[in-house]
């Protein structure tokens, strides 16, 4: 039975009387629109052993630049809402603006070095806003587990970063990216692709495939086979290409790496990322 909550403090009880049975809490946030990468972190969630899962559905304005997609991001509560029913979601969180931050917020969080490079140097802000909201949904959900995409990759560093460093105690996991049958990985801003438009982002993916099968002759090998890929694609205005560690420091020379792609496809900005195995 899927319970929706809008207030904090109700659902911060829910979940504090659920621990004081012993149980755990595993917490998927998410914006919602949710899709078939959302279902994969929640079936995640659903399979951990003697644990409740606690879906958030919030469109953090505080990551949004001017300028970008806040006032026609997708909501779709009621099919979200589905979803979740489908799955044997037990609670979800659905606060609005003034639950979350009240009237006036003061206090964020500084994603650090890493929160202005790659997306961040496109997006001035946007992962201060994501780290603020993530701790704040820590604080009141108290989850044992967090699970996020490696779809936003840098995200995904960010947040278990930030869980290490101001030891909240919560253990933050990633999950792998799920894609649609001709690669596409699957994002809610798809849905403002035109045919043309998706057809020509499918060089996203289809470069990171090039970069990973050229892993074995060394780091330029990887950039050039997906530089190649993605010069095919008139449409497809690259931010960046760029190899690195998985902690995403600067590219090993040998070993596991993480190569990142960013591109605008007429006004929507898409992300992807793939492993890639060098020497
Ligand atoms: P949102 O874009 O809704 O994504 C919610 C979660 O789903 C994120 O962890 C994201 O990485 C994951 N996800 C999205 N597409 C995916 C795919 N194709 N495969 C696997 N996972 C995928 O990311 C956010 O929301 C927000 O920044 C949030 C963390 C909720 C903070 O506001």
């Amino acid at each position: 039975e899927l319970t929706v909550h809008e207030h904090a403090h109700e659902l911060g009880n829910v979940t504090r009387a659920l621990r004081s049975t012993g149980l755990t809490v595993t917490l998927v946030p998410t914006m919602g629109a949710l899709h078939e990468g959302h279902r994969e972190l929640i079936r995640r969630a659903r399979s951990v052993p003697n644990s409740v899962t606690v879906v958030s559905i919030f469109v953090n304005p505080l990551q949004f630049g001017p300028g970008e997609d806040f006032e026609r991001y997708p909501r779709t509560l009621d099919a979200d809402l589905e979803l979740c029913r489908a799955e044997g979601v037990e609670l979800v969180f659905h606060p609005d603006r003034a639950e979350l931050y009240g009237p006036e917020p003061q206090i964020t969080l500084n994603a650090g070095p890493l929160g202005d490079d790659l997306e961040g140097a496109s997006r001035p802000g946007h992962f201060d806003g994501v780290l603020t909201v993530v701790a704040k949904l820590f604080g009141v959900v108290r989850p044992d587990l967090a699970l996020f995409g490696e779809k936003d990759y840098q995200q995904l560093v960010l947040l278990r970063r930030m869980a290490w460093e101001l030891a909240l105690g919560v253990k933050v996991q990633g999950v792998p990216i799920m894609r649609d049958a001709d690669g596409l990985a699957l994002s809610s801003r798809n849905r403002y692709l035109e045919p043309e438009q998706r057809r020509a982002a499918l060089a996203l993916s289809a470069a990171l495939v090039a970069g990973h099968y050229a892993g074995p002759r060394g780091p330029q090998a990887v950039l050039d086979a997906a530089r190649e890929v993605l010069d095919t694609e008139p449409a497809v205005h690259v931010d960046y290409l760029e190899l690195r560690d998985r902690e995403l420091g600067a590219a090993p020379a040998d070993g596991e790496g993480r190569l990142l792609v960013a591109a605008k496809v007429g006004g929507t900005r898409l992300i992807d990322n793939a492993l890639v195995v060098l020497g």
